[in-house]
């Protein structure tokens, strides 16, 4: 598969979102690359989603802005960042319910400009990877939620991305569970040569399977680094702990 862009970096700078009086992200830079998956992590409302959303086109930043490779992001709607080589998953699913496992991934690769017979093959090997191939006839409605995220990574994926952006896809998920589709993620950068940002709660999960964290805190970033790094930042102690600083 082509690659649609050869942006190295996607980056958030000197970001600030606002809604109406609420300060949901406030001043938050990070960069990622091809190579790595990046955590981002913070407790529920810290602004994870809205940084995704930032980084995909679905929410404008106050101040700040996205770069994608060197370019700046400025005004791009979503379109825009899928073209630009940058998928996602969402949190509520948003699939076709309706539809199959297999048209719900053809439907997101039509934009791809493939031929018929190339696009029809493309969306057969990406369900297979993500390990879906058995149900690929199934309603989407109907599968188990395990392969319901299977089935958005999958849509994320078919466009052939560079990033792609992965909002909390082991929610609700057993440890075992949890552990099989973890294996899946860990193989995106080199399969894909394409970088990750995961957002999962699961803190055994997010130390084992992350290059680097980024930890937010009521839309601030508290820390950045290493695994090994954020698990010894006394402020994410404290924070995590509900220690006083
Ligand atoms: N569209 C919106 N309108 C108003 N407030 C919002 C909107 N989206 C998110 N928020 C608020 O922004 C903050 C960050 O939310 P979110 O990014 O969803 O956090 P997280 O994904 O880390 O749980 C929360 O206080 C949330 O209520
Ligand atoms: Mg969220």
């Amino acid at each position: 598969m082509r690659l649609q862009t050869n942006a190295a970096e996607l980056a958030v700078e000197g970001v600030s979102v606002r809604f109406g009086g609420i300060a949901a992200i406030s001043d938050v830079s990070f960069t990622f690359g091809r190579h790595e998956i990046f955590g981002l992590i913070g407790p529920n409302g810290a602004g994870k989603t809205t940084l995704v959303n930032c980084l995909t086109g679905f929410q404008r930043p106050t101040a700040g802005r996205v770069l994608v490779g060197r370019n700046p992001a400025d005004g791009w709607d979503p379109a825009q960042f899928r073209r630009a080589g940058i998928g996602r998953t969402f949190q509520a699913g948003r699939l076709f319910k309706e539809m199959t496992v297999r048209e719900n991934v053809e439907v997101t690769a039509l934009g791809l400009g493939l031929g018929r017979r190339a696009a029809r093959s493309h969306v057969a090997e990406i369900i297979d990877w993500v390990g879906i191939g058995p149900s690929a006839d199934r309603i989407a409605g109907a599968l188990p939620y395990t392969e319901e995220r299977r089935v958005g990574i999958a849509r994320a994926l078919v466009l052939s991305p560079a990033f792609v952006l992965l909002d909390e896809p082991a929610a609700g998920m057993s440890d075992h569970e949890c552990d099989d589709l973890m294996r899946l993620v860990s193989a995106i950068p080199s399969e894909h040569r394409c970088g990750v940002l995961l957002i999962e709660h699961n803190m055994r999960v997010v130390m084992g399977v992350c290059d680097r964290i980024h930890v937010l805190d009521g839309g601030r970033t508290l820390a950045e680094g290493t695994p090994a790094a954020v698990r010894a930042n006394p402020a994410v102690i404290s924070a995590y702990l509900g220690e006083a600083a």
